[in-house]
């Protein structure tokens, strides 16, 4: 094997790597990607101010990992950067190689800065969008990627027209921000830190002032059809994306093929990926991209977002020069420049109606229409039988402040907002041991974990309006408490899980997303959960596979997954102020019987010292008093 060395000019180092490997993909069927990933800050100005951000290999988004299904991956990270790091593949199965799964404490310890770390693993049984992004709190909103798996047999076998181009479309967000610093304040429940703006594949768009010229566009051939690969790598909001006079056929969600659905409006909730087909049937033009957060309408705290656009161009087939020439290169289809505002006939571009940002139906709509496509590669079935079923109610309380044991709440400063699962808030454990190792080697170290339940403390109207601002109504829910808190479960077990989102203090939807697995989506509804009737709308026979599941504003989703993937896996909301508050847990997978369901001993270049408590000490870290959570009463 070849030895792994720190590269003298490292970005391109790993830009030849990667033109040996994408040279590989065409040559074999399964085929070693490698990259070398850069962490190092960078200044770059938007809004006319210019911002230190955390980039890989100096770009935002970092850079696309192209695989084929069977290949393996290697990436070696090189952190240049300030800020301990660590890379999670996200919706990447790890069958069997938790230790790759880039959890910060749970997976691995970060990676401090000047210190390198690989990471190995193989994409298999799995076809579509996935991305990449830094475990750190904030720091993923600009150390991001898309990671793109096609099918072993070529483009000639997706379950649909093969397309003429694919367009990678990363839905991201600009903080004018320390990032760093966000995260932390977000950890000590301090929200003062919003976005400066929302952007496509790193770009502005020109809504913005001082953005310069640049937006994402694209040049299209009239009646192609194109692939487009969405993902939502932002830290707050859900978008609504559409192309003005264009529809989409979603084919895809979360790199799991769906029954092809028709819309004009594709809803995306961070963690999220729709890969969606576009045909270019308009009469030649310029046509906007627009994406518009929304969010939850009062009395949810309103906060400031913004929508961003980028452009589709119809190439003008009677020039000659253009049109086909530019699409068949082997450039992206996306122009790194402005040329010039003048369209193909000089005309204004056409802009979409978009719905009201305060518009959570059409999401409710897009995400209970989708189905998994029964298909011929699709070997997974949903389980009849269920082992374990949770009820998971999803909300924000508090935890008194340090030095005040009868604090007061609603808001007073002797008390910190958190958010909750069960009423109990998640916290990072403060260890030398990553808890996967700890588990691995039978330390005691999971001793310290506590029960996440199975079921909240208190049956109430979960979805009441009233408890969302501060007050008496929701002041006795409040109180919660703070611990690492986990759930194990025998290799195989099937876990039903509804997540109902609550009006505890905020009615926000709440992205859910569970490493290592994907989840089999029942059914969803708005409003309490009622098993007596909700039970029998669930979709046995072909529901959606997710990896990130958007449980609605206010209202539920049942899921089922199969606990047969050995290791801890983090399971959490994709909102990165929920996650930094809390709303979190850990799901330990024990070992099945044979080899080949048991967890491997961890790779021999995993980092096993190097690092000391100090250097740890970062934002993971909430000082708290430690309450305990087993005096929870189940009702
Ligand atoms: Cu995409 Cu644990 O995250």
């Amino acid at each position: 094997m070849k030895r792994w060395s720190l590269p003298v000019a490292a970005p391109a180092v790993g830009a030849i790597v990667f033109l040996l490997s994408t040279t590989a993909i065409r040559l074999a069927a399964a085929a070693a990607v490698e990259h070398t990933f850069v962490v190092s800050k960078m200044n770059m100005t938007h809004l006319c101010k210019e911002t230190l951000v955390s980039v890989v290999n100096g770009q935002l988004p970092g850079p696309a990992i192209e695989v084929t299904e069977g290949d393996s991956v290697t990436v070696h990270v090189v952190n240049k950067s300030p800020d301990n790091i660590t890379i999670h593949w996200h919706g990447v199965r790890q069958r069997l190689n938790c230790w790759a799964d880039g959890v910060p404490m749970i997976t691995q310890l970060p990676i401090l800065p000047n210190h390198n770390f690989t990471y190995r693993f193989d994409v298999a049984g799995q076809e579509g969008t996935l991305w990449w992004h830094a475990h750190v709190s904030c720091l993923r909103a600009t150390l991001h990627g898309a990671l793109i798996i096609r099918p072993r047999d070529g483009a000639g076998s997706y379950p649909f027209p093969k397309p003429h181009r694919e367009i990678p479309i990363v839905i991201g967000e600009w903080w004018a921000k320390d990032l760093a610093k966000v995260g932390r304040n977000m950890s000590h429940s301090w929200f003062d830190d919003y976005s400066s703006a929302s952007t496509i594949n790193g770009k502005l768009g020109d809504l913005f002032n001082c953005s310069g010229t640049l937006k994402a566009k694209w040049k299209m051939e009239p009646g192609k059809t194109y692939l487009l690969r969405v993902i939502n790598a932002a830290l707050f909001s859900e978008y609504y994306l559409k192309i003005a006079r264009h529809k989409f056929t979603v084919v895809a969600a979360d790199a799991n093929y769906v029954t092809p659905y028709t819309t004009d409006v594709i809803a995306i909730a961070p963690g999220e990926t729709v890969d969606a087909l576009l045909v270019a049937d308009a009469p030649p033009g310029r046509y906007y991209m627009v994406a518009l957060p929304n969010q939850a309408p009062l009395p949810d705290t309103q906060t400031p977002e913004y929508s961003t656009t980028g452009m589709v161009q119809y190439c003008n087939d009677h020039s000659p020069g253009n049109g086909a020439a530019v699409l068949s290169s082997s450039r992206s289809a996306e122009e790194e420049e402005e040329d010039g505002e003048g369209g193909p006939s000089g005309d204004v571009p056409v802009a979409p109606e978009m719905p009201d940002k305060h518009d959570t139906i059409t999401s409710f709509y897009f995400h209970s229409n989708l189905t998994s496509l029964r298909h011929r590669r699709r070997r997974s079935q949903v389980p009849a039988r269920v082992d374990e079923s949770f009820f998971i109610t999803l909300g924000v309380g508090s935890i008194c402040r340090p030095g005040y044991p009868a604090c007061k709440r609603s808001g007073n400063s002797e008390s910190l907002l958190v958010a909750t699962m069960n009423n109990v808030s998640f916290q990072l454990p403060a260890v030398t041991t990553p808890l996967l190792k700890a588990h691995y080697y039978h330390t005691n170290a999971e001793d310290t974990l506590q029960v996440l339940p199975a079921k909240p403390p208190r049956v109430f109207n979960f979805t009441d309006r009233a408890f969302i601002p501060y007050g008496p109504k929701e002041g006795h829910l409040e109180p919660t408490s703070k611990v690492t808190m986990a759930r194990r479960f025998r290799h195989g077990t099937v876990v039903e899980v509804v997540f109902q989102s609550t009006a505890l203090l905020q009615g926000d939807s709440n992205p859910m997303h569970l490493h290592g697995h994907d989840m089999f989506v029942l059914a969803q509804g708005l409003g309490n959960y009622d098993a007596a009737k909700d039970v029998a709308r669930y979709n046995l026979v072909n529901p959606l596979v997710k990896n990130t599941v958007l449980v609605p504003n206010l209202g539920w989703l049942a899921l089922r997954f199969v606990a047969d993937n050995p290791g801890v896996w983090f399971m959490h909301c994709h909102y990165e102020f929920h996650l930094s508050m809390g709303m979190a847990a850990v799901f330990v997978v024990e070992d099945g019987p044979t080899l080949d369901t048991s967890l491997p001993p961890p790779p021999v270049d995993f980092p096993t010292c190097g690092h000391d408590n100090n250097q740890l000490q970062n934002e993971f870290y909430l000082a708290t008093e430690k309450t305990e959570v087993l005096g929870i009463n189940e009702v």
